[in-house]
């Protein structure tokens, strides 16, 4: 298994073009499916979780074919509407196939892809939905199994204990863009990444009102055709990139991206008193002299603080001196990684859901395990500005969702090198098999 090893090496210096972003590439891929026409996707991730969706469609019949390193057609002419276990417990994500599945073959049976080390992941929500679109949905031997032949558009609210759901709601919008009828769906999520599917589906010839909104009006059409469409910008690794740029008081300029997509995190930033210049498509982020300011947030649906970008703030505020306090609101367990920031000499500790830091800890590198996507970024940040060096195991988790981060990093100045887990010292043997 690889490893990371990090020594931290003062400021980040230069420029980082941000990747398409792999909560929008996973729906964009499945939607694909809904139409028997080519479709030609760019500005997509070379991401372990992309190449997993792309397998599953594989297995369904679609031919996959990739044009150049982030450029793919996908041309599902006639396909089956099976998705295995085998092929979903690799990535939750494939859920959103039920959707695509549902409004194609009439019928779908997908494999239920189970919890997740940041906490309970249902899918009642998207049950529902479907029920109130007409479907017949039973649960057995672990999979959904839809019957949609009576398919059409009904009145639906989509909101849950937690706000509103994306894969949920990417899901519903799939399968009312071919159901008769109107679809008014309401509690939708507004995420960038929705936008970019409504922004796809359009071409696609759906009928889509409200885009942005969580109000959706959508009249069901009898046929969709192909399209090319461009993946929308990364807002979290960009966040991850501009949290590493502050933690080290570098001077990092990130590309391709347009600010709003990162307003509650930039608002944050700016609470912490963080220099940052932005123009229509990057954001820079300036050295400082002293200290930032604590903070206070609450992870929120969009336009909220995203909670993909609590772990990486945490780690941030960790070195900052004061007391901050980071409330999850999506899923109140995601603080894996405060057990291993404080390996690190992290004064943190967790009340309810929440994460109270008392900043301006001195860290020090020290073996620490990664538990989940953005976990492993904060545990990068964090050894960024730590003294000595951090050995990071696990890193699978982070090969999921940040293309060559360590390489994009190092362009930086950062010393980061990927390794196998047969080059961790031997004193800490014993917790790489842990
Ligand atoms: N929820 C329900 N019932 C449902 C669905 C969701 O109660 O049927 C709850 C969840 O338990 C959670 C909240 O609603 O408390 C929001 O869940 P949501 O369905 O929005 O999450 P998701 O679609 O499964 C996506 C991202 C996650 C991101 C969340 C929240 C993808 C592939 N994943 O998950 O991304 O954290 O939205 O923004 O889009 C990540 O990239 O690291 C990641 C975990």
């Amino acid at each position: 298994m690889d490893i990371f090893r990090v020594r931290g090496n003062g400021p980040l210096k230069g420029t980082i073009a941000i990747s398409g972003a792999k909560n929008a590439a996973l729906p964009i891929f499945a939607a694909t499916l809904l139409t028997e026409e080519p479709c030609i996707i760019d500005n997509v991730p070379n991401l372990s979780d992309v190449r997993s969706m792309l397998d599953i469609l594989g297995r369904l019949g679609a031919s996959v074919t990739q044009e150049s390193p982030h450029r793919w057609r996908i041309e599902a002419k006639k396909i089956g509407h099976t998705a295995p276990y085998e092929l979903v417990r690799k990535m939750r994500a494939s859920v959103c196939l039920l959707g695509p599945l549902v409004a194609r073959c009439r019928r779908a049976e997908v494999s239920i892809p189970g919890g997740c080390v940041i906490g309970p992941r249902p899918i009642d929500l998207h049950i529902k939905g479907l029920r109130k679109l007409g479907c017949a949905v039973e649960i057995e031997n672990g999979y959904v199994n839809v019957d949609a032949s009576k398919l059409s558009g009904g009145p639906i609210f989509l909101g849950g204990r937690h706000g509103s759901t994306v894969t949920g709601t990417a899901n519903i919008l799939m399968a009312a863009v071919l159901a008769p009828g109107e679809t008014r769906l309401e509690g939708a999520a507004c995420e960038p990444e929705i936008v970019d599917l409504c922004i796809m589906l359009k071409k696609m010839g759906a009928q889509i009102e409200g885009v942005g909104s969580p109000e959706l009006i959508i009249q069901g059409v009898a046929k969709l055709s192909g399209c090319e469409h461009s993946v929308v910008p990364d807002r979290i690794e960009a966040g991850t990139f501009l949290a590493a740029a502050a933690i080290t008081r570098g001077d990092v300029t990130i590309t391709g991206i347009p600010p709003r997509l990162l307003g509650a995190f930039l608002d944050k930033c700016e609470e912490a008193g963080l220099p940052f210049e932005l123009t229509e498509n990057s954001i820079r982020v300036l050295p400082y002299e002293g200290n930032l300011n604590p903070i206070d947030i609450i992870t929120l649906p969009y336009p909220g603080f995203p909670t993909d970008l609590q772990a990486q703030m945490s780690a941030l505020m960790v070195v900052t001196p004061g007391l901050s306090i980071l409330t999850e609101r999506i899923y109140p367990n995601r603080f894996m990684h405060v057990p291993e920031l404080q390996r690190m000499g992290a004064d943190m500790a967790i009340e309810g859901s929440s994460a109270i830091i008392k900043g301006g800890a001195r860290l020090s590198g020290a073996p620490v395990m990664a538990s989940d996507l953005r976990a492993s970024a904060a545990l990068v940040i964090a050894a960024l500005a730590a003294e000595g060096t951090t050995w990071i195991q696990r890193i699978y988790h982070l090969d999921r969702g940040y293309e060559d981060f360590e390489a994009r990093l190092r362009a930086l100045g950062a010393d980061i090198e990927r390794l196998s887990d047969k080059d961790l010292p031997k004193e800490y043997w014993e917790s790489a098999e842990a």
